[in-house]
C-alpha cells in the first residue's frame, strides 16, 4: 500500500491573558452584543513578554512532539506558517529550531496568511511522499495583537494570538492525507492586508502607508471566504470520490460564526459537524486550524479511520481544503 502523510502528534499553546468583549468595550466604541451577534467571538488571547510568536510556536511544538513520542532531534524539517513573527529575518522557524534544539532539521516560514498552516501541511505531504520516513513539524503561530490598530473597531475585535502544531510522517496503513487542493488570487490582495513597516528607502515607501496594521474590506472578505472554502471542499470531495456525508468532522479556519454557518449550509451539512472554537480565541490567522485540530484531537472527536476535512481562507487571497483519513 502507498505511504501517506499522517499526523502523529498535535499541540497548541495560547497566551495566558484573556481579553473579553466586555473589556474591549472600554477600549473602542463597541459592545459585547455587537461582537457576539456579528462574529460569535466572546474572548481572545493576547500575548505578553515571553509569549512572542516563536515562543508560542515552540510551546505548541513541544506538546506535539510529546504526543508523537519523539524528541526534537528526531525532526527533519520545521515549517512555520505566520505573518506576525517577531523578526523579519531570521525566519520564525529558525527561532523555533533554536528554542527546541532541533539540530537535525532545516527550517523555514510559509506566508499564506490565514491559510498558511494548510499550505504547510501540503508542502510537508509532498516531502513525505518522496521520503516517507521524514518527521516534519508544521506549525501555525501568530501574535495578531501586534498588527492591530486598537482604535479600529472594524478589525481589533476580530483577532487573537496563539499557536498550533502537528507532526507528520509516512504511514502505509491507508490512513493520512487523501487529497489536497490549494488556490490563490493575488488580484484581491488589497481586500485584506498588512503593509510592511516604514521603508528605509524613501523611494520605495507606499503612498498609502499609515501604519503596519491589518486593513480589511470585511463584507467582501466574508463573501469570498464562504464561496472559496465551499468550492475547495467540493473539489477535494470530488478528487476522493467522497460526499460530505462521509466526513466525520470539518475543521475550517475560525474567522466568524456566520461564515461557518453559511459554509455548512452551502455544503449541505449540519453545523454540528463543524468544529468551532472561535468564541474562545477569535481569529488567530494561521494558528486557527491547528489549534482547533489539537483541541478536537485531545477531546477525542476523531477516531482512527474517521474522515477529516480541513478548509482555510486568508489574505492574498489564499484558500484551500484537504481530506485526511485519521
Ligand atoms: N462594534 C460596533 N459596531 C461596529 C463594529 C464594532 N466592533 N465594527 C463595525 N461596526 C459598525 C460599522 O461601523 C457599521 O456601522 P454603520 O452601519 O453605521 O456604518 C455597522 O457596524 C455594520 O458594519 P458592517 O461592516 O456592515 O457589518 P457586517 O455585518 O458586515 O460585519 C464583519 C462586519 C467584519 C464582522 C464581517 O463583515 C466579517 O466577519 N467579515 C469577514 C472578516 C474576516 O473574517 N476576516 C478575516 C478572514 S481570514
Amino acid at each position: 500500500m502507498t505511504s501517506r502523510a499522517t499526523i502523529i502528534g498535535t499541540g497548541s499553546c495560547l497566551p495566558r491573558r484573556i481579553l473579553s468583549n466586555q473589556e474591549l468595550e472600554t477600549i473602542v466604541e463597541t459592545t459585547d452584543e455587537w461582537i457576539t451577534t456579528r462574529t460569535g467571538i466572546k474572548n481572545r488571547r493576547i500575548s505578553r513578554s515571553g509569549e512572542e510568536t516563536s515562543k508560542l510556536a515552540a510551546g505548541a511544538a513541544r506538546q506535539a512532539l510529546e504526543m508523537a513520542g519523539l524528541v526534537a532531534t528526531d525532526l527533519d524539517q520545521i515549517i512555520v506558517a505566520t505573518v506576525t513573527s517577531e523578526m523579519t529575518m531570521p525566519s520564525c522557524a529558525c527561532l523555533v529550531q533554536k528554542e527546541l534544539g532541533a539540530t537535525r532539521a532545516f527550517a523555514y516560514d510559509v506566508n499564506a496568511a490565514c491559510s498558511g498552516f494548510v499550505y504547510g501541511l501540503d508542502l510537508a505531504e509532498k516531502y513525505i511522499r518522496a521520503e516517507p520516513d521524514l518527521k516534519i513539524l508544521v506549525i501555525g503561530a501568530e501574535t495578531m495583537s501586534t498588527r492591530l490598530n486598537w482604535q479600529d473597531r472594524n478589525t481589533c475585535v476580530l483577532f487573537g494570538d496563539g499557536a498550533g502544531a502537528c507532526i507528520m510522517t509516512g504511514n502505509n496503513s491507508g490512513r493520512g492525507m487523501l487529497a489536497s487542493q490549494l488556490y490563490s488570487d493575488g488580484r484581491l490582495f488589497d481586500l485584506l492586508k498588512i503593509n510592511c513597516a516604514v521603508s528605509m528607502n524613501p523611494d520605495l515607501s507606499l503612498a498609502d502607508h499609515d501604519g503596519s496594521y491589518i486593513k480589511m474590506a470585511g463584507r467582501d472578505v466574508f463573501k469570498y471566504a464562504v464561496r472559496s472554502m465551499e468550492k475547495a471542499a467540493s473539489m477535494v470531495l470530488d478528487k476522493t470520490n467522497l460526499t460530505i456525508s462521509d466526513i466525520k468532522l470539518i475543521i475550517p479556519h475560525q474567522a466568524n460564526i456566520r461564515i461557518l454557518k453559511s459554509l455548512a449550509d452551502h455544503l449541505g451539512t449540519p453545523l454540528e459537524k463543524v468544529y468551532i472554537n472561535l468564541d474562545k480565541y477569535g481569529n488567530t490567522s494561521a494558528a486557527s486550524v491547528p489549534i482547533a485540530l489539537d483541541e478536537a484531537n485531545r477531546e477525542g472527536c476523531l477516531q482512527e479511520n474517521d474522515l477529516l476535512l480541513l478548509c482555510c481562507f486568508g489574505g492574498g487571497f489564499t484558500w484551500g481544503a484537504m481530506i485526511f483519513r485519521w
